[in-house]
């Protein structure tokens, strides 16, 4: 047991990260279920099938799961009703303000993790009361921070700041990567791409190809006067490289973005026009593997490799 497993009462210290059009019921269950914490990811869900994904999760697992809900989308008052209507135990909140609900979701008896990017911020949730946090480093796929700050800076810097249990994110996708984070002063792991790119997942399949398809060099972060995010190099983004060129104001950014463009790209599988989202590992992700053999092979890696640093 360390602090991260016996924090969720979960058998390994393995977080799947909440993840637009990647994450539903499928997906949190079966990373539960292999001994990790699944997350439903709210933020590309109304209200209603965010209800349907928790009751068909409970339905397939009886391992501890949560619920991750971005704080930059609508309906967020309407989505914590159903996380305490449902009895949802476990919260990660991110891309938001700590103080804004903790202590709502605390009082109600919910563990609550918040994802930051730097040591700043990390406080700042310590400060509101969460049990944990994801640090998460530039190289992660999805929204990222401004600072730029890469994990393997990030976790030792955090470390120092912050005594609650600490989870590393971005760039991990193996057990030698697991073990380097917790090395690095870390008491877990939260993996994002390495899951999108697993048979649960509910991305699009030509999504998932690409993801394996996908280069060292082929991310990378855009979009920074809005909310930056790393994205996979492919014609959406080289029109946002386009419009760069002309000096655009972040209405004509926006106006380039539009609607659903994520859910184009990454669940109906329109490759060109979509919006892709990947981390810089995706160049280490080679298959599309079933869960739990993405956990236990991880594991296995991971107890190798820990024999390895004792004959160092
Ligand atoms: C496709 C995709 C969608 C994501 N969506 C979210 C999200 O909705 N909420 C969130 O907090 N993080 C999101 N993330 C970040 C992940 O939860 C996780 O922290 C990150 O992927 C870890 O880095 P990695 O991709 O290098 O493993 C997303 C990541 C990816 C790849």
């Amino acid at each position: 047991m360390n602090k991260i497993t016996s924090l969720f009462n979960i058998q390994y210290p393995i977080i799947q990260g909440g993840m637009i059009w990647n994450s539903g019921y499928k997906l949190a269950s079966a990373v539960s279920n292999a001994g990790g914490l699944g997350l439903i990811g709210a933020g590309s869900m109304y209200p209603d099938v965010l209800r349907e994904h928790i009751q068909k999760c409970k339905k397939a697992t009886d391992k501890p799961f949560g619920v991750n809900v971005p704080m930059l989308y609508p309906n967020i008052e309407e989505i914590m009703q159903i996380i305490l209507e449902e009895g949802v135990k476990i919260v990660f909140t991110s891309a938001g303000n700590p103080k804004t609900w903790t202590a709502f979701l605390k009082e109600k008896g919910i563990t609550v993790v918040h994802v930051v990017s730097s040591s700043k911020f990390a406080l700042k949730a310590q400060e509101a009361g969460v049990d944990a946090v994801v640090a998460e480093g530039f190289e992660a796929g999805g929204h990222n921070g401004r600072e730029e700050t890469t994990t393997f800076t990030l976790i030792p810097m955090v470390k120092e700041n912050i005594s609650i249990p600490l989870i590393a994110a971005g760039g991990i996708a193996t057990g030698r990567g697991m073990l380097a984070a917790m090395i690095l002063g870390a008491d877990g792991v939260q993996m994002g791409s390495r899951f999108a790119a697993s048979t649960e997942s509910s991305a699009h399949a030509d999504f998932k190809q690409t993801i394996i398809d996908t280069k060292e060099g082929d991310t990378l972060v855009t979009l920074k006067e809005l909310a930056p995010v790393r994205l996979i190099k492919n014609k959406f983004y080289n029109d946002i490289q386009e419009l760069y060129s002309k000096c655009p104001t972040p209405e004509e950014l926006k106006e380039l973005l539009g609607r659903a463009r994520a859910k184009r790209g990454m669940f109906e599988g329109d490759l060109v026009e979509g919006e892709l989202e990947i981390g810089q590992i995706a160049g280490l992700i080679h298959d599309i593997k079933p869960v739990k053999e993405i956990i236990d092979s991880v594991m296995e890696e991971f107890e190798m490799a820990k024999g390895e640093v004792v004959m160092l």
